[in-house]
């Protein structure tokens, strides 16, 4: 084996090796092989000289001068190599104890650092575990218990508490806590005024970490009751960019509990919690924002199916609750009276308001319609504005939103939690004020519903109301008609009775009394016989001829007044008969024709047919200045229908219908003893175009 390999083998073997380094680093020198090897040099040559120098010192006293071994220069040169070399040993001895000892420390240094760099091996690991279980986190509540509860648990410090910044007030609110004491600390609750209480007031105005280890010493240390234990205090702001959101306070039992290792890593921590806390907080925003759209959708639904005030009302309360996830609600609208808002719907209050009033500026509602903008108060009794009628109820958190309609504030919705329950927010106002503005949609479809119902009732009820009037005047005036016409048939009949009674009497009184008178005469002319003279005879013709005359116009007039002939041989004779003489004494033709076989009716109706056409033919006579008449019976169908026409000048029978006087009763007689009989007439008639009268009456026929 060549001696740089022995030699190597020497200083690889783990023994020398740690010797050499303890040596090397006992001399300050740097461990490489060759700086090993010169050390190692440096402590075997004095020994290894040593025993050559005694061998050199024998060789040469004992061998070459032949001294003996007990000659003073042998012991004396032997005494002083034999000295030199355990001198240089001892010295090395020395040495290597001292570079035991310092390599003692240099192991004790080593494993510090093994510690330390497991340490922040851990640190990291749990760093890295949080910002991965932060990522997963959306929910802000669970992401902040979670934050704290890892924190403390995986660096095992004594507390840790989480502050969160209200913008509104300045201050710092204790949001979560770990620890021993953390149920009842978040029971007391915290809240730091940003930049003048405590530690992490301090921070979160600075926006630097404070890293206090010895809590005694730090005037701005808030001292916690139920924190005895805390020596130290570390406290990280957690960013979102330049903005402080909030703060990561932890605390030890110890005193120099924390070391820079722990500000370096909460200090990323708190950069990741920030950027986490902002990401919950969008997340929950858009959740919020989105399910409030849903929400108001359907609530926008709920409320236009609602029609009934009272119906819209509850759904209002209950929806604007749920909504904003509150406990209860209420609504005032204004009075009748002005300057007034009535309580008018409540919903899981704590008491029925309905019916209370209170003036413009009064209390949150009162603030509220005086102002027309959203109100929150979070603590009623303690708010400078507070109602009497209010104060010491129980559900003392309350926000606001003005009813609005066309820019007329006409209510107030308040939703109400008690203590036990979240503060609002201005998210809540916000959401209120949209939902404030269906509300007001749905309360004035509402009204106008009720406005229209009412109408509309009142309109049945007027024309039901009309309706009875008029069937009862319809049924007085059909009552009226049958009366009159009943009357009219009377009258009628009388006065044919009447005219028959006059025919038959003047028949009977008159033309006999003529008969006698003729007869007379005639006894004149027998009894003066030869003796009368030509001129008495002459006299006594034109006496004949007066009296002749006489009958016959008497003979005419009984005629006129009741024709005996329509008793005796029917209608169609009679009228024919009647027609002869009609054209006879008017110059008018007249044509009379018959489809059917005509029968006998009842005398009334022959008389009536009879009168009517008598009467229509007398017009004709009198207005048309007519060449042609022309009367059809037709016997038909199950009715009568009698058409009399003519060819004269005919008359505008709408407009003299309109302008009717009572001096011309002929049309309207026969109208009415037509509507006696149960029949209709028409009359056709145009100027210039000749006039048609058509009736039609319901017979019975007798046998004839
Ligand atoms: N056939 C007709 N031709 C033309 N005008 C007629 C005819 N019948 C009736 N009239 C008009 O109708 C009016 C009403 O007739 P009527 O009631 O019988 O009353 P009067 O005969 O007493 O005038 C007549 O005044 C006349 O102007
Ligand atoms: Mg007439």
């Amino acid at each position: 084996m060549e001696s740089p390999q022995i030699i190597n083998q020497v200083l690889q073997s783990s023994r020398v090796r740690q010797l050499v380094r303890a040596m090397t680093r006992a001399f300050n020198w740097k461990n490489t092989p060759l700086v090993g090897l010169v050390s190692y040099l440096r402590w075997a040559i004095p020994i290894a000289v040593s025993f050559v120098g005694i061998a050199y010192i024998l060789f040469e006293q004992i061998v070459l001068q032949n001294h003996a071994l007990d000659e003073l220069s042998v012991i004396r040169s032997v005494l002083v190599i034999g000295l030199a070399g355990p001198a240089l040993v001892w010295l090395t001895l020395t040495w290597a104890a001292r570079a035991a000892v310092a390599e003692a420390d240099a192991q004790k240094q080593l494993a510090l650092r093994n510690q330390e760099a497991r340490r922040r091996a851990v640190h990291l690991q749990t760093a890295s575990l949080i910002g991965q279980r932060m990522s997963a986190l959306l929910d802000l509540n669970s992401l902040l218990t979670e934050i704290v509860r890892l924190i403390r648990a995986k660096f095992g410090y004594y507390h840790a508490h989480l502050f969160l910044v209200d913008d509104e007030t300045q201050e710092i609110a204790l949001t979560e806590a770990s620890g021993a004491q953390a149920d009842a600390i978040k029971a007391r609750g915290l809240r730091l005024k940003i930049g003048a209480e405590g530690i992490t007031g301090s921070v979160a105005h600075t926006g630097r970490t404070l890293l206090c280890n010895d809590v005694s010493q730090e005037p701005r240390y808030h001292s916690a009751e139920l924190l005895p234990e805390a020596k130290s205090e570390l406290a990280v702001p957690l960013r979102v960019g330049k903005r402080i959101v909030g703060v990561l306070d932890v605390q030890s039992d110890r005193l120099n509990g924390f070391d820079n290792e722990d500000v370096i890593v909460l200090e990323i921590l708190g950069n990741q919690i920030g950027i986490a806390i902002e990401n919950a907080r969008l997340f929950q925003e858009t959740k919020r924002r989105y399910e409030a759209m849903v929400a108001l959708h359907e609530t926008s639904l709920d409320m236009i199916a609602q029609l009934d005030m009272d119906a819209v009302l509850q759904a209002l309360m209950r929806r604007g609750t749920q909504l904003v996830g509150a406990q209860g609600g209420t609504i005032y609208l204004n009075d009748s009276e002005p300057g007034i808002i009535r309580n008018i719907a409540n919903f899981n209050t704590s008491r029925d308001w309905r019916g209370i009033t209170m003036r413009h500026g009064e209390g949150v509602a009162g603030r509220v319609v005086a102002t027309g903008e959203p109100l929150i108060v979070n603590d009623y009794d303690h708010w400078a504005g507070k109602s009497d009628a209010f104060v010491g109820d129980p559900q003392s958190r309350v926000i606001g939103a003005p009813i609005k309609w066309r820019d007329q504030t006409i209510g107030v919705l308040l939703i109400l939690n008690d203590q036990t329950m979240r503060a609002f927010d201005h998210a809540d106002l916000w959401l209120l004020r949209q939902f404030a503005d269906l509300a007001s949609i749905a309360i004035e479809n509402a009204k106008l519903h009720t406005q229209v119902k009412n109408f509309s009732q009142e309109l049945e009820r007027n024309v039901a109301e009309r309706t009875r009037e008029l069937s009862d005047a319809k049924e007085e005036i059909a009552i009226k008609a049958a009366q009159l016409r009943s009357l009219l048939s009377k009258t009628i009949k009388i006065q044919e009775e009447e005219r028959a009674r006059i025919a038959r009497e003047m028949h009977d009184g008159v033309v006999q009394l003529i008969t006698a008178a003729r007869y007379e005469l005639r006894a004149a002319r027998v009894v003066g016989g030869a003796t009368i003279s030509r001129a008495a005879h002459e006299k006594l013709d034109a006496a004949r001829e007066v009296l002749e005359e006489t009958e016959r116009e008497i003979r005419h007039a009984i005629y006129d007044l009741h024709s005996p002939l329509l008793d005796a041989i029917g209608l169609v004779p009679a009228l024919e008969k009647y027609a002869s003489r009609y054209q006879e004494l008017a110059g008018i033709a007249c044509v009379i024709t018959v489809a059917g076989a005509p029968c006998r009716l009842p005398d009334v109706l022959e008389l009536a047919v009879f009168r009517m056409v008598e009467e229509a033919l007398q017009n004709v006579a009198s207005h048309a200045r007519a060449h042609n008449t022309a009367v059809a019976l037709n016997f038909e169908s199950a009715q009568l229908e009698i058409i009399a026409q003519d060819d004269g000048c005919g008359f505008d029978f709408r407009q003299w219908m309109n302008s009717r006087n009572g001096n011309h009763l002929g049309l309207i007689g026969m109208q009415e003893r037509v509507a006696s009989l149960g029949g209709t007439m028409q009359v056709w008639s145009e100027p210039g175009q000749g006039t048609r009268v058509h009736f039609y009456l319901p017979i019975t026929r007798e046998m004839g």
